[in-house]
């Protein structure tokens, strides 16, 4: 399932992040929101169960969570929806994946996995900023299944319409929470209009 997150305030942010003026310290800034904003979506999926509390006044009827949640952000650009997860979630657990596109062929390369171990009824939350061939996000979904996890959802920021198509096709279990689908992707495997390079604008590389 793709859940495309249209809130007024998702669309307004998501014009600033894209905009070529905007500054890294900004973009963090929107990175953050923007991901509590899809988060806010996401984490409908987690299992809660009833248990009974007291107030001051009375016992009555209580929740809470009966998933242990796992954030797993692709580095390096992953790392900037990390805060605003914690946010929502500040019991989190996380597990991290590294991952490049090789310059040439456009294919992910795994250089780092960590994840949290022996975890009862854990849950995942891939975040990425950007979906563009799907090729960095099915892999991740890939090793996660590998390693027996099997409740996975994403969320990244902007997805293509082509890594979407890709992405249903290889794990159609797998939600998808983005903040909008682009047009196509480029010659260079770029989303079009995207926002750039999410790793360089996050951390001001170039
Ligand atoms: C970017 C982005 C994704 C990937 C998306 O990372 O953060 O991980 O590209 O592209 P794909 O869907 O075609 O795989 P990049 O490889 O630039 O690495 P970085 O985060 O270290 O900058
Ligand atoms: N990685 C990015 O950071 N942006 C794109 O548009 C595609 C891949």
């Amino acid at each position: 399932m793709i859940k495309e997150v249209t809130h007024p305030l998702v669309k307004h942010k998501l014009s600033v992040l894209r905009d070529k003026e905007t500054s890294h310290k900004k973009f963090r800034e929107l990175a953050d929101e923007l991901t509590m904003f899809l988060a806010y979506e996401a984490l409908k999926t987690v299992e809660i169960g009833e248990k009974e509390i007291e107030t001051p006044i009375t016992k009555t009827l209580g929740f809470e969570l009966k998933n242990e949640i796992i954030i797993v952000p692709i580095l390096r650009a992953g790392v900037g929806m990390l805060n605003g997860m914690f946010n929502l979630v500040p019991t989190a657990r996380v597990g991290f994946v590294g991952m490049y596109r090789d310059p040439k062929t456009k294919e992910p390369v795994e250089y780092y996995k960590k994840f949290p171990e022996n975890i009862e009824n854990p849950i995942i939350f891939i975040v990425d900023p950007m979906l563009a061939t799907g090729g960095s996000i099915i892999a991740t979904v890939d090793l996660l299944k590998k390693e027996g996890f099997d409740k996975i959802n994403i969320i990244s920021i902007i997805a293509s319409p082509e890594g979407v198509e890709l992405l249903q096709k290889h794990h159609p279990d797998v939600d998808l929470y983005t903040a909008g689908v682009d047009e196509y992707l480029n010659e260079n495997k770029y989303i079009v209009p995207g926002l750039g390079d999410a790793g360089d604008r996050l951390y001001g590389t170039k």
